[in-house]
């Protein structure tokens, strides 16, 4: 993908695969590893651009009526990742809508393909530092209930990291706010959406 980087902001660095003009850009869906910013930015992004917001962890929370580590301890991560891929399935029928997706959701190479089919894939990155130094005060993610948490997330980085590259517009967040990056999310979906609506 090396070909499109573009410098478009002092500190941005931005990579985007030029996208099909066939594809469909009814929605935004972000994509990255936990502690990116994806809620945040999701939330403000809807905002500016007057769409809904959908997040996927919550969306599986209310049809099941349980928390994300609920689900994971009582029934395994393959079964939330299944539940992962049908909330997608539902997905695509929506407008307007900014879809912020869980950090694992795009190593399923289906949910992908879905999101790809009605959505600009936006993947929201940060180096291993700076998403511990995000998440060091939470507690809400299973995958980080770990011995060696900052040892985990370089793993878990690592293997996803050719999953998150598929996305059309990978963002570098480290050295951005969260309102920067939403503004960057927004321009770069209006120049990609503009003469296809
Ligand atoms: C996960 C990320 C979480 C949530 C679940 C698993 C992951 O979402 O889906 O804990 O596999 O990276 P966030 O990325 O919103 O924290």
């Amino acid at each position: 993908m090396d070909e499109f980087e573009t410098c478009v902001a002092p500190g941005f660095r931005l990579i985007t695969s030029a996208v099909n003009n066939d594809r469909h850009l009814a929605n935004i869906a972000l994509i990255g590893f936990m502690g990116t910013g994806k809620t945040s930015v999701g939330r403000l992004v809807a905002e500016q651009l007057r769409f809904d917001y959908l997040d996927t962890d919550e969306a599986i929370q209310s049809a099941t009526g349980r928390s994300i580590t609920e689900i994971f301890e009582a029934d395994g991560e393959p079964a939330f990742r299944a539940l992962e891929e049908k909330i997608v399935k539902e997905l695509a029928g929506r407008k307007k809508t900014v879809i912020a997706t869980g950090g694992g959701l795009p190593v399923n190479p289906k949910n992908l393909a879905s999101l790809k089919t009605h959505s600009l894939v936006v993947c929201l990155w940060s180096s291993p530092g700076k998403i511990w130094e995000r998440v060091r005060h939470q507690s809400h993610r299973p995958l980080l209930h770990d011995k060696n948490p900052p040892a985990k997330i370089r793993e878990l980085l690592a293997v996803r990291e050719p999953f998150y590259k598929q996305a059309d517009v990978l963002l570098n967040t480290d050295m951005r706010s969260l309102r920067e990056v939403a503004q960057q999310v927004v321009h770069q979906f209006r120049l990609e959406s503009s003469g296809r609506r």
